[in-house]
């Protein structure tokens, strides 16, 4: 029997499908070529967050991740909170697993990630707040880095440093910058240069794809930030930008400007990372086929116009497949659970149609 739909609801959908035409609804077909060879063909890389359980608890999810990816992000294995939850106790146990997982299947690691606000235990956030201590982020960051060293050649080595609305220059009053005042960067960058002269040292930020005033502030205040990184000559390789679309601002993505923002990036030297890639739906009542194309689209209007910039150079989706997703735990979105590219069957949807599709693009763009 054919489920009782608002006419309302009929019209948004033909009206929706037809604005997405643009993206053909891909079936299976698409899966000959997966996306990890499509960006070998672009001379770029693909990969994803993916937790040591979830890759070891399931099978099936684990043949995918090994098919579509070339790069693996621990979600939670490096951070500080779970890698020293007890002071000078480390517990590599499950970055292990996933490094040994990536050089057995050939996959890069992603570093992920050293100094976060969010990742400081708890001991570690009492301490700082009563004395400036860095030699236990000196601690961390050497026993992290040195273990790793044959392994990760990618780190982001200070995640979402800026917040504006707390400083004039935008720099978040994080923890690190209460305790050692904003040269806190630099220094963390210059820490980890020694211990891994050959690594690729990143930043990555959230909050950066929109043409809304908080994030047109937040862009401004980063690439100040870079800039003078840069003039004091800071190893800094690249930026991650972190991906995490979300369809209620889906209206205010403006390609030229996020264009202009990338093209300023690269115009600093630096390496993009498209990171963290996912989208947080706000029409949780439309058909899943809708929402999908909706997400599908949102991915495409910002992944064609990352590939026309040759500083980006890596895409990773902050997860594969709905069945791990982190957005439902995400707060504001419970029960929002479709923005990856594979669904809870492991089935492709439009978001996957619309990476392969940049890929493909990037790779027919080569000399
Ligand atoms: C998230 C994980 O996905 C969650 O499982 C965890 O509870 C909190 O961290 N930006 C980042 C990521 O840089 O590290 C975060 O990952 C998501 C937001």
């Amino acid at each position: 029997m054919e489920r009782f739909r608002p006419s309302s609801l009929v019209a948004t959908r033909r009206a929706l499908l037809i604005g997405a035409m643009t993206l053909p609804f891909l079936g299976q077909s698409l899966r000959g070529s997966t996306l990890t060879k499509t960006a070998d063909e672009a001379d770029m890389l693909f990969g994803c967050a993916v937790r040591a359980d979830q890759l070891f608890a399931d099978r099936d999810f684990r043949a995918l991740v090994t098919s579509e990816c070339g790069e693996i992000t621990p979600e939670l294995e490096l951070k500080w909170a779970f890698v020293e939850p007890d002071a000078g106790k480390y517990n590599f146990s499950s970055a292990d697993v996933l490094a040994a997982f990536a050089s057995e299947n050939g996959k890069a690691l992603h570093g992920h990630t050293l100094l976060w606000h969010d990742s400081i235990p708890p001991w570690a956030a009492a301490q700082l707040a009563q004395q400036s201590d860095w030699t236990i982020i000196s601690r961390f960051i050497a026993e992290t880095v040195t273990r790793y060293r044959d392994k990760i050649s990618t780190w982001d080595v200070v995640n979402e440093p800026i917040l504006i609305g707390q400083r004039d220059d935008g720099l978040r009053a994080s923890p690190f910058l209460e305790a050692f005042g904003s040269g806190y960067v630099a220094h963390a960058l210059k820490e980890v240069r020694k211990l891994a002269p050959k690594a690729k040292l990143f930043i990555n930020e959230f909050g950066l794809l929109y043409d809304l005033p908080q994030d047109r502030l937040k862009r401004e205040a980063l690439l100040q930030l870079l800039e003078t990184l840069k003039k004091w000559g800071v190893p800094l390789s690249g930026i991650g930008i972190q991906g995490h679309l979300e369809l209620q601002h889906q209206s205010n993505f403006n390609q030229q400007v996020f264009a202009d923002f990338l093209n300023r990036l690269g115009g600093l030297g630096l390496e993009i990372r498209i990171s963290e890639l996912d989208v947080k739906e706000n029409r949780t009542e439309l058909p899943a086929d809708i929402r999908d194309q909706r997400a599908g689209e949102a991915v495409k209007a910002l992944l064609d116009v990352a590939v026309e910039n040759k500083a980006v150079g890596t895409i990773t989706s902050w997860g594969l497949s709905d069945r791990y997703s982190w957005l439902p735990g995400a707060g504001e979105t419970a029960g929002y659970n479709r923005g990856l590219p594979f669904n809870t069957d492991l089935k492709i949807k439009p978001i996957y149609a619309a990476i392969q599709q940049a890929l493909a693009k990037r790779a027919r763009q080569k000399p």
